[in-house]
């Protein structure tokens, strides 16, 4: 029969002005490795396997494992993050803001220092 999965926009932590989603990311491929002033993202691998490792502020670090089409990853503002994906992965990604280079952290050494 199948199944499916929804997400609403009342029932998410913030409003949503953008939604992308990534594929063919080849598996030897680290991404991430950066964090940001003010987007927040929802992260659902809605096919294959993601692994995402997380580190905030306070020093607290993660790994999720996100491999289930019906999990999303809620990813706050200031969240350092590196994923690596499975060959057959399709990453969506919700966002709380429009694409914006000004927005992110890319220096881990300018990141901590906050
Ligand atoms: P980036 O957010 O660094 O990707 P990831 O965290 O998945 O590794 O984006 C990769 C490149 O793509 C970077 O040069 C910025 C660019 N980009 C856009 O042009 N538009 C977008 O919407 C996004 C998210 C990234």
């Amino acid at each position: 029969m199948g199944y499916i999965s929804v997400a609403e926009h009342e029932k998410l932590p913030f409003q949503v002005k953008r939604i992308y989603w990534t594929y063919f990311t080849p598996e030897d491929v680290t991404r991430g490795g950066h964090a940001h002033y003010d987007l927040e993202q929802i992260l659902v691998a809605v096919a294959g396997k993601i692994v995402v490792e997380t580190e905030l502020l306070n020093g607290d670090k993660n790994n999720f494992v996100l491999d289930k089409p019906y999990v999303g990853l809620y990813i706050p503002k200031m969240c350092w993050r590196v994923m690596q994906y499975s060959h057959n992965s399709v990453q969506m990604c919700i966002a709380s803001i429009v694409y914006s280079e000004s927005d992110y952290i890319r220096e881990y050494s300018e990141f901590k220092k906050r």
